[in-house]
């Protein structure tokens, strides 16, 4: 029951939070406001990624409230990604300005508008002039190397009716290292006129309360990796309460609805058992012992092996 006016969006985090995760995690947990779609851009031969469009496929997106977003590194990519979408009947796209990893930023995407503050006010003009029936709203970082990039794209991106704003309050060149700064968020906050979402480093209630410390008119926050070490965080920072045993078997039927819906999806043991790997990066963390519960993971070389590991690792919890 939700005990507080809080809201909570899903961060996208590309090859993670798929139209997959989603279902399961708003089956078995949810606490969930809004749930925002890894970004959509160009691969190779600038044509949009087949398996990115299956990720923004109506039928895949129905039953929650779902915000598409895109990676651009000119108006032509742009226009292209949001012409899809907006055929799709979308009604928010998210314009992703914080990916921080080079492959992006050296082709101008992500992060790298942050230091082209009037070529971001060209590109958002033409977007803007073009009449698309949908709203925009912005992801981003806080700079490239440094904080100080932050301000000129905040006047830019006044200028637009932006639906919201959500500001990781890092540079891109630190990437996840150090901690995210919300005395940085409190100045941005200061320089914004678009309603603003926090995001970055809340994998706890502590986490929470030290923001409110620092935050405290802030109700609105986006989520990535907390989710994904511990799906219950939305709904306990809500104010639900379970206890342990409970929560274990919660999270037992999750990790086994997970399994059973990409055994679904896709094709042989070995690629079920890379992509419930790749998940146990995260969910290993909120075991006591992660080293050994991803050890286990690991070293299972079929799904009997593997079903075998996980029912010795939740014992542990
Ligand atoms: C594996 C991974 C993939 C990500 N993919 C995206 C993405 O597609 N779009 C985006 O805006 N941010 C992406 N991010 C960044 C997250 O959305 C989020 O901003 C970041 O992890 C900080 O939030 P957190 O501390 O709650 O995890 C990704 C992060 C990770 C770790």
């Amino acid at each position: 029951m939700t005990q507080n006016k809080l809201k909570i969006y899903q961060a996208p985090l590309q090859g993670f939070t798929d139209f997959t995760f989603r279902k399961v995690f708003s089956d078995e947990f949810g606490g969930v406001d809004k749930y925002f779609i890894p970004y959509l851009a160009y691969g190779k031969g600038r044509e949009i990624k087949k398996s990115s469009v299956r990720e923004v496929f109506p039928e895949n997106n129905q039953a929650l409230p779902v915000v598409p977003q895109v990676l651009f590194s000119d108006e032509k990519e742009l226009f292209d990604l949001v012409t899809l979408l907006v055929d799709y009947g979308y009604e928010e796209i998210n314009l992703n300005l914080g990916c921080p990893y080079p492959m992006a930023t050296n082709k101008g995407r992500g992060a790298a508008w942050l230091e082209k503050p009037e070529a971001l006010k060209t590109t958002l003009q033409q977007l803007y002039s073009q009449g698309f029936q949908t709203n925009f709203s912005v992801k981003m970082r806080a700079g490239m190397t440094s904080n100080q990039d932050a301000p000129a794209i905040f006047e830019v991106l006044n200028g637009f009716p932006f639906t919201e704003l959500i500001f990781h309050p890092r540079t891109a060149s630190q990437m996840y290292t150090g901690k995210a700064n919300p005395q940085w968020f409190a100045e941005a906050a200061s320089l914004v006129k678009h309603p603003m979402v926090y995001n970055g480093d809340l994998f706890s209630e502590t986490d929470l309360q030290e923001l409110k410390t620092v935050l405290p008119e802030q109700d609105n926050f986006m989520i990535g990796r907390g989710l994904l070490m511990d799906p219950s965080l939305p709904l306990r920072l809500k104010g639900e309460t379970w206890e342990p045993k409970e929560l274990q078997k919660k999270m037992k039927k999750f990790h086994d609805q997970l399994l059973e819906e990409y055994s679904l999806r896709l094709e042989g043991g070995g690629h079920i058992l890379m992509k419930m790997s790749q998940f146990w990066t995260y969910f290993s963390q909120s075991f006591e012992n992660p080293h050994k519960a991803m050890k286990l993971v690991k070293k299972s070389s079929n799904i009997l092996k593997y079903n075998a590991a996980v029912v010795e690792i939740f014992r542990d919890l």
